[in-house]
């Protein structure tokens, strides 16, 4: 039986073609540590680090390099932004569809008096942008805002937001996991402050590695979480001030950087529209093809506009997770299912506590993984599961 991986949304499967071997090619060849070796592996190595902050800048139309910091992934940048620039008092702003890498760190704040407001999204998890005015006053200091749920796919309307965010003089941040190489997200259109991304989703980077782009006006804003050595001014006992260094203590990930070096520059020459039409065709497919299944109701949006190709179905009152089990065990085809570290969204999709099952497309699928998922679907429906 072949395997069918759907479990994009997650980490994507397989990596851009060139990422495996950019790897092992450090780690066999070049291996050294980057800021503190005077030879010339090392000079080498820091120069593919660079790269890899111009090649983050131009996906994401940002221009300095130094103000992308590199992060062990999205949940540590989030950390590190959030704890980082909240003081008590302060309100933020989100909205229902967050994931817990927003909410967890947000909640854990809420002890030192930060205030985090919810703005409702709708059954589908469309966000209104006019509702987020309403939680605006004198302390809100920031709007933080997914570029796409990992639950449903649906997108939220990153540019209206950042209009916003400029007229009332907000910080507006963005969680790009799952938007990022996937849909363009451009740092200067939406009008961003902050933009948090992961290097293993769309990004088909390995796992390990992610980061941040900060607005240079809020660098000196945001205090660091982790403090060490950087490989510059090592004299001193006291974190430098200057990026990127400021938020990199400690060594990096210098095999997850060359990692991401390689799909970055495979998604710039393959170009995001590309990538896009491509997910978006399977998922149109796909939702083609379940839509005559009375027991797979959909949570979110039912057709392919204002989307990304994630795609949850909720077969209750059966079992999602028996329905899930049996896709792999019977037909090896991967999902995810349950509440996908997102409750509020499962919530805002009227599908908590039961969850859904994910099926989440990648630029690798095929139609005719598409067409086996629709006709497994069909035929674990038709087994007695309970
Ligand atoms: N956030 C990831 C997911 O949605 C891990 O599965």
């Amino acid at each position: 039986m072949s395997q069918i991986y759907l479990d994009n949304a997650s980490t994507t499967f397989p990596k851009a073609p060139t990422v495996a071997n950019t790897v092992y090619e450090y780690l066999n060849s070049l291996g050294c540590n980057v800021n503190r070796g005077a030879y010339s592996s090392s000079f080498k190595a820091e120069s593919t680090v660079f790269e890899t902050r111009e090649l983050v800048c131009k996906l994401f139309n940002f221009d300095k390099a130094e103000n992308v910091v590199f992060t062990r992934n999205i949940t540590e940048s989030l950390n590190v932004i959030l704890k980082g620039l909240l003081k008590s008092g302060d309100e933020i702003i989100i909205s229902s569809m967050e994931h817990n890498a927003v909410t967890r760190p947000l909640t854990s704040l809420t002890k030192n008096n930060v205030i985090v407001h919810k703005v409702p999204c709708s059954k589908e998890g469309e966000l209104c942008p006019k509702d987020i005015v309403k939680f605006i006053n004198k302390k809100t200091t920031a709007v933080l805002m997914t570029a796409a749920s990992n639950v449903c796919g649906t997108r939220l309307p990153l540019k209206e937001i950042g209009e916003i965010c400029k007229e009332h003089n907000l910080i507006f941040i963005v969680d790009s996991a799952q938007g990022a190489g996937v849909i363009p997200i451009d740092f200067k259109e939406i009008n961003a402050s902050i933009i948090a991304f992961t290097g293993h989703k769309g990004l088909l980077g390995p796992q390990g590695i992610g980061g941040f782009l900060i607005d240079d006006s809020l660098v000196n804003s945001v205090d660091p979480l982790v403090e060490g050595g950087t490989g510059s001014l090592s004299e001193s006992e006291v974190q430098p001030d200057y990026m990127p260094d400021k938020f990199e203590g400690g060594t990096p990930n210098v095999p997850g950087i060359f990692g991401l070096n390689a799909s970055l520059k495979f998604i710039l020459e393959t170009g995001i529209d590309k990538i896009h039409e491509k997910e978006l065709y399977l998922t149109e497919e796909f939702l083609k093809g379940i839509s005559s299944i009375k027991e797979a109701k959909i949570a979110g949006l039912k057709g392919t506009e204002n989307r990304v190709a994630v795609v949850s179905l909720d077969f209750s009152p059966l079992d999602n997770a028996v329905i899930s089990y049996f896709l792999e065990k019977n037909y090896g085809i991967m999902t995810r299912c349950g509440l996908h570290c997102a409750p509020s969204a499962h919530k805002t999709l009227g599908t908590f506590p039961h969850g859904t099952v994910r099926f989440s497309f990648g630029y690798f699928n095929t139609i005719e993984d598409v067409n086996t998922a629709i006709k497994a679907i069909k035929e674990v429906l038709k087994e007695d599961l309970m």
